[in-house]
Parts: C-alpha cells; sequence; structure tokens
C-alpha cells in the first residue's frame, strides 16, 4: 500500500509537477479573490445598511401611523374617542334618527359643502360620502374643532351632533359645522371596516 501511494506520488511527481503548483497557487488566488470580494461585500453591505435603515420609518412611527380599533359592543347612539397621530378620533355609531336628520339636510345649507373625507376627496358633503358604510350607521371623524383646535363635545349643540364650547361651534349629526365661527366640517380620515368589528385607521 506504501508502495502504491509512493509511486502514485512518484507517478503525479513525474507528470506535471510544474502545472500542479500553478494550480495550487491559481486556486489560492482565486481562493483570495473570492474572500476578499465577499469581504468586500459584507463591508459593503454594511456601510449601506445603517443608510438604507435610517430611510425607513421607524418602529414607534409606523405603529402609529396606523392603529386598529375594535368597535364590538359600541351601542348605537354612543360613541369611542381614541387617540390616532397625536389627535382625538371620534368612533360613532349613529341611531336610525342621527342618520335620517343628517340626511334630510339639503347641501345648500351647509356652510362647508366640501367632502373633508381623506377616502373621498373628489365628494361633496353630503352625508352619504363621509360615513363608513352605505346605510350610514358608521361615522369616523377627527375630532378637533376647525376654528381654533378645541375638542369638541358630543350629543350637544342645536344639531344633536357637536358643540365646541370654546367659541360656540354647532356641528350636526354627521358633523358637518351648521352655527358658529369654525368654518370646516369635522375632516373625515382614512378609515375602513377590516372585520365585522374592527376599524382600521390610516
Ligand atoms: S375652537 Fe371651536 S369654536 Fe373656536
Amino acid at each position: 500500500m506504501f508502495l502504491r501511494a509512493a509511486s502514485e506520488w512518484g507517478q503525479t511527481l513525474t507528470e506535471d509537477p510544474l502545472s500542479h503548483a500553478e494550480e495550487d497557487t491559481g486556486n489560492r488566488r482565486d481562493f483570495l479573490y473570492v474572500a476578499t470580494a465577499a469581504a468586500g461585500a459584507v463591508t459593503a453591505g454594511a456601510a449601506i445598511w445603517p443608510l438604507v435603515n435610517q430611510m425607513n420609518p421607524s418602529a414607534d412611527v409606523q405603529a402609529l401611523s396606523s392603529i386598529e380599533v375594535d368597535v364590538d359592543g359600541l351601542e348605537p347612539g354612543s360613541q369611542i374617542t381614541v387617540k390616532w397621530l397625536g389627535k382625538p378620533v371620534f368612533i360613532r355609531r349613529r341611531t336610525e334618527q342621527e342618520i335620517a336628520d343628517a340626511r334630510d339636510v339639503p347641501l345648500a345649507d351647509l356652510p362647508d359643502q366640501g367632502a373633508e373625507n381623506e377616502n373621498r376627496r373628489d365628494a361633496d358633503a353630503a352625508d352619504a360620502n363621509r360615513t363608513l358604510d352605505e346605510a350610514g350607521e358608521w361615522l369616523v371623524m377627527i375630532g378637533v374643532c376647525t376654528h381654533l383646535g378645541c375638542v369638541p363635545l358630543g350629543d350637544a349643540g342645536d344639531f344633536g351632533g357637536w358643540f365646541c364650547p370654546c367659541h360656540g361651534s354647532h356641528y350636526d349629526t354627521s358633523g358637518r359645522i351648521r352655527k358658529g365661527p369654525a368654518p370646516k366640517n369635522l375632516p373625515v380620515p382614512i378609515a375602513e371596516f377590516i372585520s365585522d368589528t374592527v376599524i382600521k385607521l390610516g
């Protein structure tokens, strides 16, 4: 066995020792090249990642830009206020009467006939264009008075909707300004039902 191995060695050496040496050198060179290139790629990746990562919104901003609200159990005629992007958002489940009151108002009676609806910027302020569902049961609005930014009170005012006590602005059951110094309707943010009971804001 030893003899056989020695003779194989001998055979190999006698075959072309130089070409094997060059091959080895070539292989080492290739390895070094590959290793250097790989290290370069890793270094470049490490240098670029913080820049790329910096361009993404931070986790807390991402978490806040969109929230989900479970409205299970919210009875008709009641509302909840949630905080979203630092602002109060009213989510109201309206009664049949509130819906009828809002839908009976002619557009011409409204001081602000613009949509103020992030979901439908091209639509007017008709009640049907402001609600989350076709039946008009669900109304979602930014709860900040469009005069100077107070938070209006629910179930109050001359129109049965919201009343801002700061300077006396009255909003109707669709959150549209009807009387007082506020120039605009309460804005409707981007919102949608993502299940039977969960509303996603943003
Ligand atoms: S802030 Fe609401 S009426 Fe002035």
